[in-house]
């Protein structure tokens, strides 16, 4: 079984729909998809309704989930840590405990490579165009990711 954690800030808005896209192209029985926000502001909301919303015009169901704060026992938990932007980046790699945690951490659009600025935009202060120019982002990196891992 390969874990794979998605990891933005307030685990509302980014992450969510990383986790609830990568887990929908993933075969259950091989990958466990799950994420975190690096903060706590958000412990134990669903996620933001504009990321709902997106998400369900594009089929996929991610209303079930509910925030949580990352943890350092994540380092164990997980092989793979996929961070939104460098911001999010440098708060996890900054709270790891040795080289192997630091190993485990991506950013995640270093998986696209036809992405130049490797930061997936907070949309969280923007309207539904932002979420759904993120959704695209998000969901063509999946893809490239889900075939590399599948393979
Ligand atoms: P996310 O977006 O990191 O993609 O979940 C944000 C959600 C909430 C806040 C910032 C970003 N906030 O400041 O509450």
């Amino acid at each position: 079984m390969t874990r794979i954690l998605m990891v933005c800030l307030g685990n509302i808005c980014r992450s969510p729909l990383a986790h609830g896209i990568l887990q929908s192209k993933l075969p259950e029985d091989r990958f466990y998809v799950d994420s975190a926000g690096t903060a706590a502001y958000h412990i134990g909301n669903t996620p933001d309704k504009r990321s709902i919303a997106v998400a369900n015009q594009h089929d996929l169901d991610i209303s079930t989930q509910s925030a949580r704060q990352f943890k350092v026992s994540d380092f164990d938990t997980f092989d793979i840590i996929y961070a939104m932007d460098h911001s999010n980046y440098d708060d996890i790699i900054r709270i790891a405990r040795n080289s192997e945690d630091t190993k485990k951490v991506k950013l995640f659009l270093e998986v696209n490579s036809w992405i130049q600025n490797k930061n997936v935009p907070d949309p969280y202060y923007g309207g539904q165009d932002g979420f759904e120019y993120v959704f695209k982002l998000i969901n063509d990196t999946c893809d490239i990711l889900a075939k590399k891992l599948i393979d």
